[in-house]
């Protein structure tokens, strides 16, 4: 049975203070809760203090993005190695917002992953599609092609080690979540994806989370769902009541 994990991806928002004091509040929320994966994936700029916060804690802590070069004259950039130096366990890749805002290619993306798998941290690889092809039918065949160049170079045994986040953007702060329904008969398309490119077995054993608009009153109903292993939170993980109520959704 796949462990469920869920993560928060407060993308650009909380200053190290404000981090600080989410994981004061928000500890002591999910101590009891050793059902589920939680991780924090929060800014660049918080990594180190909360790596010392979160310390011997189950709560895992993830960056957003990563360079997938060990070291350059790369302005700007962080690589997978000074994550790995500050104890980082997780690393959020290919989100939409990279892909739409900062024009990240399927190839580059394929080499984070690649450069993630490597030194050992756990990819987020997040895929989805537009509203356009959604109501056009092409759902599966653009997370298709966003899986295949991803995962195509990946040696089964690593396969398990990937999280993949479905993220429809339609659904990514807008409040208008997939029915739990929409987002298991993808979810588990996706899965299907996988098998036809490895084998049913190693397609079972990856861990496929929702995102897009999760919050407290949806998260039993997605969890319910066969296919749905976890959610990637945006907004709702921002305040450590809200997170720590979806986390705890059993
Ligand atoms: O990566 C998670 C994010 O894209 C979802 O955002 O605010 O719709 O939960 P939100």
């Amino acid at each position: 049975m796949r462990k469920p994990v869920i993560a928060a991806n407060w993308k650009m928002y909380k200053t190290t203070n404000e981090a600080k004091n989410f994981v004061k509040q928000f500890k002591p929320l999910v101590e009891k809760n050793t059902e589920v994966e939680i991780v924090l994936c929060v800014p660049y700029t918080s990594l180190e203090s909360l790596s010392e916060e979160l310390k011997n804690e189950q709560i895992g802590l993830g960056a957003q993005n990563m360079y997938p070069i060990n070291q350059g004259a790369f302005t700007g950039e962080i690589s997978a190695e000074m994550l790995l130096n500050l104890g980082i366990k997780y690393v959020i890749i290919g989100h939409s917002e990279r892909r739409q805002i900062f024009n990240e290619t399927d190839e580059f993306i394929k080499q984070k992953l690649e450069k993630a798998l490597v030194v050992g941290l756990t990819p987020i690889l997040c895929i989805g599609e537009t509203l356009e092809e959604r109501e056009s039918g092409a759902t599966l065949t653009k997370c298709k092609t966003q899986i295949e160049s991803a995962i195509q170079g990946v040696p089964k045994e690593n396969l398990p080690k990937i999280i993949i986040a479905y993220e429809p953007i339609w659904a990514i702060g807008t409040g208008k979540t997939a029915s739990p329904e929409d987002a298991e008969e993808t979810i588990k398309g996706i899965r299907s994806i996988i098998a036809e490119i490895f084998d049913i077995e190693a397609a079972q054993k990856v861990r496929i989370q929702y995102g897009g608009s999760v919050n407290p009153e949806n998260i039993k109903d997605l969890m319910s769902k066969d296919n749905i292993d976890g959610a990637l939170v945006g907004g709702a993980s921002l305040e450590a009541t809200s997170f720590a109520q979806i986390v705890n959704y059993k």
